[in-house]
């Protein structure tokens, strides 16, 4: 079996990269500029799912595809008919839990995910949709610079909640769902084992490298500056919406990840002690 996994250098795909090679799958990685130096053994393509046709060489020969939801919408049709060209039988979805939410905030994350799904669905693949909750890895993307460097981290709504979870148990579910039907047809929402506010996660951050982390309280104005340094200006806008709506109520923690896996999903806490080098100066 050749498995093609997109994203190949993002945090889920490359991974999953190490999981799939481990099962014995044959794996291709994907991605617009990609490192042959990360994988040594594995076939590494260059290709720009905003142009299907530079999937090609990519696609060849391949039996299922894990696919980030990268391409933009008006040429979703056009990378179904690529993959079904290239012969490809199953594909497995990056997508997200906002697909599932109906509050305002999140329409233009969930449209642009449901259409990818549904594009997926309607080319006539087996698919199996995995719809994650806020990433763990996400305290490295907003967090990581401002501990390194101030041992504090700046919040607009330190009370706001997620379930934090793992790339490395997204990708153990994505391995069960490419390589055997157990997931076919499901759309699976995964998150990890507990909703914890920002100034939970901060503090386990801080246990992790045995240091501790103020937490400064941010104004709107200050915060859309600061975050706005690692944000496109629609994520922006949707973060800022749902971190203060999720003041108002716990994370959704679904059990997905244990019933998949048969081991539950990996504690924030946890996370942050694999993970401590990140947050080190
Ligand atoms: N962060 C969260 O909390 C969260 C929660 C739920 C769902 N998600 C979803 O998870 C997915 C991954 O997000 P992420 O921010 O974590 O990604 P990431 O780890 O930064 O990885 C993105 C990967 O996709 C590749 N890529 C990006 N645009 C591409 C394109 N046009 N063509 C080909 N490859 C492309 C990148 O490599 P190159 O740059 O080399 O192309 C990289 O390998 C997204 O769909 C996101 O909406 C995120």
């Amino acid at each position: 079996m050749r498995v093609l996994v997109t994203g190949a250098s993002g945090g889920v795909g490359s991974t999953l990269i190490g999981r799939l090679s481990d099962t014995g799958v044959e794996v291709r990685a994907t991605s617009r500029r990609p490192d042959p130096q990360r994988w040594p053994g594995v076939d590494n393509v260059a290709s720009d799912l905003g142009e299907p046709r530079t999937l090609r060489p990519a696609l060849e020969g391949v039996d299922a595809v894990f696919l980030v939801s990268f391409a933009p919408p008006q040429v979703l049709g056009e990378l179904a008919e690529e993959m079904a060209a290239a012969g490809v039988a199953k594909v497995v979805v990056l997508s997200t839990i906002d697909t599932t939410r109906t509050e305002p905030f999140v329409e233009y994350n969930k449209q642009r995910h449901l259409a990818v799904e549904n594009a997926v669905i309607d080319g006539g693949f087996t698919t199996v949709c995995l719809r994650p909750g806020a990433f763990a890895r996400n305290a490295i993307r907003f967090w990581a610079r401002q501990i390194r460097e101030h041992r504090s981290v700046g919040l607009p709504f330190p009370e706001s909640q997620q379930a934090p979870i793992a790339d490395d148990d997204i990708a153990a579910v994505a391995v069960e769902a490419l390589t055997t039907s157990a997931l076919d047809g499901q759309k699976i929402v995964l998150t990890g084992p507990e909703s914890l506010t920002m100034r939970e996660q901060v503090g386990l951050v801080g246990r992790a490298i045995n240091a501790s982390i103020d937490i400064t309280l941010l104004s709107d104005a200050h915060a859309r500056a600061l975050y706005g340094q690692v944000l496109p200006p629609q994520y922006l806008d949707l973060l800022m919406a749902q971190w203060a709506f999720e003041v108002t109520e716990p994370a959704d923690v679904t059990q997905a990840v244990h019933v998949v896996t048969g081991r539950p999903a990996t504690a924030f806490g946890d996370w942050a002690v694999s993970h401590r080098d990140a947050f080190l100066p």
